[in-house]
């Protein structure tokens, strides 16, 4: 019984449950985890797996996609995001993932 419990606590531990780094669970988390840019142009194409790869580092990528959020509230937003230590996300990196934002939400009809 108490090994077993020892096990199933490594095993939240593996998982990242504990780990502070990572964000509390939120119900967007379980939404789609996709973006269908398809028929984009090709500039916003390319910021596409910068957004999945930088965004998905604390909560998943999912988050963001299931957000809607207009162009001055995803500004805010990166600026919180990039200030969290160990956010990995360089200058650069946030200018085109904001510029990814900001016609996605355009896209999903936002101010
Ligand atoms: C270093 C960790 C980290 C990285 C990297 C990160 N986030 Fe977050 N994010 C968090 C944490 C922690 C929360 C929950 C607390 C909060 O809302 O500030 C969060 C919450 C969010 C929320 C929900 C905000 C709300 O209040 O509704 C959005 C949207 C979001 N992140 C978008 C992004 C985007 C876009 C990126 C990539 C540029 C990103 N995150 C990268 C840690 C991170």
């Amino acid at each position: 019984m108490i090994r077993s419990l020892g096990v199933v606590l490594a095993a939240a531990l593996a998982m990242g449950a504990k780990d502070p780094s990572k964000a509390e669970w939120d119900p967007r988390d379980d939404g789609p985890d996709k973006i269908d840019v398809s028929s984009w142009p090709p500039a916003m194409q390319k910021r596409y797996p910068i957004f999945s790869a930088k965004c998905s580092k604390c909560h998943p990528v999912a988050r963001p996609v299931n957000s809607r959020f207009d162009a001055t509230e995803w500004k805010r937003y990166m600026k919180k995001m990039i200030r969290r230590p160990n956010s990995g996300i360089n200058e650069e990196q946030a200018a085109d993932i904001y510029e990814f934002l900001k016609y996605f939400s355009a896209k999903q009809g936002a101010k």
